[in-house]
């Protein structure tokens, strides 16, 4: 059946205010007007950023469609469209690539000006959503919105991926997967021979102790509260894993001892906490180590720290999107993928109906999942 320029009727898991499950309704998705694409989803991660909207950490305007990490195929496309046409396999960006702005232009920038980090407003370009729910708005969740049959993006916000891509596994290089494999490769690029520590063995942190190992580091160190993810992050690459909770001393002095009193060349935050993006930096070398933030820090929240720690010489930055160009890097990393340069098997523990998104969610938060991956 052909449905271009109708308005679609479809299932969706909207969010009408914090602290309050998914429910699944029917909902109202318009055309895609001009450099816009209507895509319908085939798989869906469920990622941390997802749920620090529902705990309130991530501020937006309600009614909301979550889901950013997805897979889909191009149902239609509006006037200007180029790029892609119906039936591509895509994956919606939550960081758009206009390839005009100052960053997309910069050889290191990645964060497009119309992403839409900043104000979580939820709306196209032009303002208005695609989306509606028995008249009323929903809004849109950086520009993706992938918990649902079928979303619209702009243009800047899809990138055309290999046609036999498996959509269950391939939708983790939308957010986790290239986002931690990312922050080691791009970010910090780290060294063969380096020593490296990742704090947060999550899908984001397994994905960096990916990295450290493709970048050919020597030592991994996995550091995790619960021991339960130390075997899966071993069988990926880490050389070690330590826990905060077994030893008396702050995390960060243990890792100086276990380094020689050097510290680590490499650190990662792979959690999102302001204690643990701390102890990141304090755990490698006073003089030429480098600490990556990749955890999400819960809004307005702040962190004190002695100007001495950076005076020696540390550098201390950030990571989004493991610092890729967002159009560009998808479809290679897609490649590099079915070429089993890397693999995404361990990191996906669960799939599941997208109707069973509220078990989803509740696994992440038991801390039971790694990814849980939702099937339309
Ligand atoms: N010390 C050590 N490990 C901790 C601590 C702590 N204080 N607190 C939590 N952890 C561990 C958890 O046990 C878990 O294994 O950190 C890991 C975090 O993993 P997930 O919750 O699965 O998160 P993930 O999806 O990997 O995302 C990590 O990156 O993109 C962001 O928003 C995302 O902030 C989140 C972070
Ligand atoms: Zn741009």
């Amino acid at each position: 059946m052909n449905t271009a320029g109708e308005v679609i009727k479809c299932k969706a898991a909207v969010i009408w205010e914090p602290k309050k499950p998914f429910s699944i309704v029917e909902i109202e998705v318009a055309p895609p007007k001009a450099h816009e694409v209507r895509i319908k989803i085939l798989a869906s991660g469920i990622c941390r950023s997802d749920d620090h909207v529902l705990s309130g950490e991530i501020k937006v305007t309600f009614p909301v469609i979550l889901g950013h990490e997805a897979v889909g195929v191009v149902e239609s496309v509006g006037e200007g469209v180029t790029r892609v046409k119906p039936g591509d396999k895509v994956i919606p960006l939550f960081i758009p690539q206009c390839e005009e702005c100052r960053p997309c232009i910069h050889p290191r920038g990645n964060l497009c000006k119309f992403n839409g980090l900043g104000t979580f407003a939820g709306l196209m370009p032009d303002g208005t959503s695609r989306f509606s729910c028995k008249g009323e708005l929903v809004h849109n969740f950086i520009s993706t919105s992938t918990f649902t049959e079928y979303t619209v993006v702009h243009e800047s916000s899809v990138a055309k991926i290999d046609a036999a891509a498996p959509p269950e596994k391939v939708c983790l290089i939308g957010c986790g997967f290239s986002t931690g494999y990312g922050a080691v490769i791009n970010s910090a690029k780290v060294e063969p021979g380096s020593t490296c520590a990742i704090f947060g063995l999550g899908g984001v942190g397994l994905s960096a102790v990916m990295g450290c190992k493709a970048a050919g580091a020597s030592r991994i160190i996995g550091v995790n509260r619960s021991k339960e993810k130390f075997p899966k992050a071993k069988e990926l690459g880490a050389t070690e894993c330590v826990s905060p909770l077994d030893f008396e001393k702050p995390i960060n002095e243990v890792l100086f001892d276990m380094t020689d009193g050097a510290g680590v060349d490499y650190s990662f935050e792979a959690i999102g906490h302001t204690d643990t993006m701390a102890a990141a930096l304090a755990s490698c070398n006073r003089n030429y180590g480098v600490s990556v933030m990749v955890g999400f820090a819960p809004a307005l929240s702040e962190i004190a720290f002695s100007p001495a720690l950076l005076f020696t010489g540390r550098t201390w930055k950030g990571s989004l999107f493991g610092g890729w160009k967002s159009k560009d890097a998808v479809p290679k990393l897609v490649s590099e993928f079915m070429q089993k340069k890397f693999t995404l098997d361990p990191l996906i523990t669960h799939t599941m109906p997208f109707e069973k998104i509220n078990e989803g969610f509740e696994l992440l938060r038991a801390g039971k999942s790694i990814r849980s991956v939702l099937i339309f």
